[in-house]
Protein backbone atom coordinates (compact mmCIF):
# COMPACT_ATOMS: atom_id res chain seq x y z
CA UNK A 1 0.00 0.00 0.00
CA UNK A 2 1.11 3.52 -0.82
CA UNK A 3 0.22 7.21 -0.42
CA UNK A 4 -0.08 8.79 -4.00
CA UNK A 5 -0.88 11.80 -4.73
CA UNK A 6 -2.75 13.29 -8.01
CA UNK A 7 -2.40 16.74 -8.64
CA UNK A 8 -4.65 18.75 -11.53
CA UNK A 9 -4.79 21.56 -13.38
CA UNK A 10 -8.30 21.87 -14.98
CA UNK A 11 -10.45 24.32 -16.82
CA UNK A 12 -13.64 22.47 -17.52
CA UNK A 13 -13.22 19.28 -15.36
CA UNK A 14 -12.05 16.53 -17.72
CA UNK A 15 -9.12 16.38 -16.44
CA UNK A 16 -10.38 15.93 -13.20
CA UNK A 17 -12.51 13.35 -14.39
CA UNK A 18 -9.82 11.03 -15.83
CA UNK A 19 -7.72 12.08 -11.91
CA UNK A 20 -11.20 10.39 -10.53
CA UNK A 21 -10.74 7.03 -12.79
CA UNK A 22 -6.96 6.58 -11.76
CA UNK A 23 -7.97 7.21 -8.28
CA UNK A 24 -10.46 4.20 -8.68
CA UNK A 25 -8.16 2.10 -10.37
CA UNK A 26 -5.41 2.82 -7.47
CA UNK A 27 -7.81 2.53 -5.26
CA UNK A 28 -8.97 -0.97 -6.28
CA UNK A 29 -5.03 -1.83 -6.08
CA UNK A 30 -5.63 -1.24 -2.01
CA UNK A 31 -3.48 2.58 -2.48
CA UNK A 32 -4.44 5.18 -0.63
CA UNK A 33 -5.25 8.85 -3.15
CA UNK A 34 -5.27 12.51 -2.35
CA UNK A 35 -6.31 13.87 -5.04
CA UNK A 36 -5.49 17.96 -4.81
CA UNK A 37 -5.73 20.97 -7.68
CA UNK A 38 -2.69 22.49 -8.61
CA UNK A 39 -2.42 25.85 -6.69
CA UNK A 40 -0.46 28.67 -5.94
CA UNK A 41 0.70 27.55 -2.69
CA UNK A 42 0.28 23.99 -1.82
CA UNK A 43 3.56 21.78 -2.47
CA UNK A 44 4.58 17.91 -2.64
CA UNK A 45 5.79 16.66 0.67
CA UNK A 46 7.54 13.39 -0.59
CA UNK A 47 7.30 12.78 3.48
CA UNK A 48 3.98 12.32 2.94
CA UNK A 49 3.80 10.82 -0.58
CA UNK A 50 5.50 7.76 -2.31
CA UNK A 51 4.52 8.52 -6.04
CA UNK A 52 2.98 11.56 -7.21
CA UNK A 53 0.97 11.97 -10.54
CA UNK A 54 0.47 15.47 -11.78
CA UNK A 55 -2.40 15.66 -14.73
CA UNK A 56 -2.90 18.98 -17.17
CA UNK A 57 -5.02 19.87 -19.52
CA UNK A 58 -4.27 22.17 -22.83
CA UNK A 59 -5.56 25.03 -23.72
CA UNK A 60 -4.93 27.48 -26.66
CA UNK A 61 -1.91 25.70 -26.85
CA UNK A 62 -0.28 25.89 -23.07
CA UNK A 63 -0.31 23.78 -19.95
CA UNK A 64 -1.74 26.76 -17.39
CA UNK A 65 1.19 28.77 -15.78
CA UNK A 66 0.37 27.40 -12.25
CA UNK A 67 1.63 23.98 -13.46
CA UNK A 68 4.84 24.93 -14.63
CA UNK A 69 5.02 26.84 -11.12
CA UNK A 70 4.38 23.90 -9.25
CA UNK A 71 7.20 21.95 -10.95
CA UNK A 72 9.35 24.34 -11.11
CA UNK A 73 8.57 25.07 -6.71
CA UNK A 74 8.83 21.53 -6.38
CA UNK A 75 11.10 19.64 -8.68
CA UNK A 76 13.55 18.08 -6.09
CA UNK A 77 10.98 16.69 -4.30
CA UNK A 78 9.20 15.14 -7.17
CA UNK A 79 12.83 13.76 -8.45
CA UNK A 80 12.73 11.94 -5.07
CA UNK A 81 9.81 9.37 -5.71
CA UNK A 82 8.66 7.60 -8.20
CA UNK A 83 6.74 10.00 -10.84
CA UNK A 84 4.48 10.60 -13.45
CA UNK A 85 2.64 13.21 -15.71
CA UNK A 86 0.08 13.11 -18.08
CA UNK A 87 -1.34 15.65 -20.99
CA UNK A 88 -5.05 16.11 -21.90
CA UNK A 89 -6.00 17.96 -25.42
CA UNK A 90 -8.09 17.05 -28.38
CA UNK A 91 -5.23 17.10 -30.54
CA UNK A 92 -4.66 13.85 -29.32
CA UNK A 93 -8.19 12.26 -31.07
CA UNK A 94 -6.26 11.90 -33.73
CA UNK A 95 -4.30 8.62 -34.19
CA UNK A 96 -0.51 10.34 -35.11
CA UNK A 97 -1.02 12.67 -32.20
CA UNK A 98 -1.80 10.41 -29.39
CA UNK A 99 1.48 8.86 -27.61
CA UNK A 100 3.85 10.70 -25.64
CA UNK A 101 6.47 10.69 -28.59
CA UNK A 102 4.29 11.96 -30.98
CA UNK A 103 2.16 14.63 -29.64
CA UNK A 104 3.29 18.03 -29.95
CA UNK A 105 1.91 19.65 -26.71
CA UNK A 106 3.71 17.19 -24.67
CA UNK A 107 6.86 16.99 -26.05
CA UNK A 108 6.69 20.82 -26.23
CA UNK A 109 6.23 21.13 -22.37
CA UNK A 110 9.50 18.54 -21.70
CA UNK A 111 11.28 20.77 -23.87
CA UNK A 112 10.10 23.43 -20.96
CA UNK A 113 10.63 22.32 -18.24
CA UNK A 114 14.10 20.56 -16.47
CA UNK A 115 11.91 17.59 -14.66
CA UNK A 116 12.06 14.87 -16.63
CA UNK A 117 8.93 12.64 -15.33
CA UNK A 118 9.61 9.09 -15.40
CA UNK A 119 6.47 8.40 -16.67
CA UNK A 120 4.20 10.50 -19.34
CA UNK A 121 1.32 9.81 -20.67
CA UNK A 122 -1.48 11.52 -23.46
CA UNK A 123 -5.05 11.23 -23.25
CA UNK A 124 -7.37 12.80 -25.84
CA UNK A 125 -10.24 15.15 -24.08
CA UNK A 126 -13.81 16.37 -24.72
CA UNK A 127 -15.06 19.10 -26.79
CA UNK A 128 -18.16 20.41 -24.97
CA UNK A 129 -19.48 23.45 -27.11
CA UNK A 130 -22.51 24.66 -25.19
CA UNK A 131 -20.45 25.64 -22.29
CA UNK A 132 -18.00 27.61 -23.95
CA UNK A 133 -18.01 31.25 -24.34
CA UNK A 134 -19.37 32.67 -27.49
CA UNK A 135 -15.55 33.79 -28.65
CA UNK A 136 -14.23 30.11 -27.15
CA UNK A 137 -17.11 28.25 -29.38
CA UNK A 138 -16.19 30.09 -32.47
CA UNK A 139 -12.53 29.95 -31.86
CA UNK A 140 -12.40 26.12 -31.57
CA UNK A 141 -15.57 25.49 -34.15
CA UNK A 142 -12.88 26.62 -36.38
CA UNK A 143 -10.26 24.67 -35.21
CA UNK A 144 -12.00 21.59 -35.69
CA UNK A 145 -13.33 22.49 -39.40
CA UNK A 146 -9.71 23.00 -40.38
CA UNK A 147 -8.42 19.78 -38.53
CA UNK A 148 -11.75 17.36 -39.17
CA UNK A 149 -13.39 17.65 -35.79
CA UNK A 150 -16.94 18.54 -34.93
CA UNK A 151 -18.08 21.77 -35.39
CA UNK A 152 -22.14 21.64 -34.26
CA UNK A 153 -21.74 24.07 -31.94
CA UNK A 154 -24.67 21.68 -29.57
CA UNK A 155 -21.91 19.29 -29.95
CA UNK A 156 -21.02 17.23 -26.32
CA UNK A 157 -17.94 14.99 -27.32
CA UNK A 158 -15.89 12.69 -25.61
CA UNK A 159 -12.75 11.35 -27.23
CA UNK A 160 -10.74 9.66 -24.02
CA UNK A 161 -9.67 6.45 -24.49
CA UNK A 162 -10.91 5.48 -20.97
CA UNK A 163 -9.45 1.75 -20.94
CA UNK A 164 -6.16 4.15 -21.89
CA UNK A 165 -6.48 5.93 -18.94
CA UNK A 166 -7.46 2.33 -17.09
CA UNK A 167 -3.91 1.03 -18.13
CA UNK A 168 -2.21 3.96 -17.09
CA UNK A 169 -3.33 3.69 -13.79
CA UNK A 170 -2.71 0.39 -13.36
CA UNK A 171 1.02 1.52 -14.43
CA UNK A 172 0.96 3.75 -11.53
CA UNK A 173 0.23 1.31 -9.19
CA UNK A 174 2.82 -0.76 -10.02
CA UNK A 175 5.89 1.56 -10.37
C1 LIG B 1 -10.79 27.53 -24.92
C2 LIG B 1 -10.20 26.19 -25.23
C3 LIG B 1 -8.97 26.10 -25.87
C4 LIG B 1 -8.43 24.84 -26.18
N1 LIG B 1 -7.23 24.77 -26.83
C5 LIG B 1 -6.74 23.57 -27.22
C6 LIG B 1 -5.53 23.49 -27.97
O1 LIG B 1 -4.87 24.47 -28.25
N2 LIG B 1 -5.14 22.25 -28.36
C7 LIG B 1 -5.83 21.10 -28.06
O2 LIG B 1 -5.43 20.02 -28.46
N3 LIG B 1 -6.96 21.16 -27.31
C8 LIG B 1 -7.42 22.36 -26.90
N4 LIG B 1 -8.58 22.44 -26.17
C9 LIG B 1 -9.24 21.19 -25.79
C10 LIG B 1 -9.02 20.84 -24.33
O3 LIG B 1 -7.69 20.46 -24.10
C11 LIG B 1 -9.99 19.71 -23.97
O4 LIG B 1 -11.29 20.25 -24.03
C12 LIG B 1 -9.73 19.13 -22.61
O5 LIG B 1 -10.62 18.03 -22.43
C13 LIG B 1 -9.94 20.14 -21.51
O6 LIG B 1 -9.66 19.55 -20.27
P1 LIG B 1 -10.10 20.26 -18.92
O7 LIG B 1 -11.61 20.19 -18.86
O8 LIG B 1 -9.48 19.41 -17.86
O9 LIG B 1 -9.57 21.65 -18.94
C14 LIG B 1 -9.14 23.67 -25.84
C15 LIG B 1 -10.38 23.77 -25.20
C16 LIG B 1 -10.92 25.01 -24.90
C17 LIG B 1 -12.25 25.10 -24.24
Amino acid sequence: MANILIVYSTTDGHTLRICERIKEILEKEGHEIALVAITDKEDFDPQRFEKVVIGASIRYGKHRPAVYDFIRRNQKQLESVPNAFFSVNVVARKPEKNQPASNPYLQKFLRQISWQPQYVAVFAGKINYPIYTFWDRQIIRFIMWITGGPTDPEAVVEFTDWKKVDDFGRLIAEI
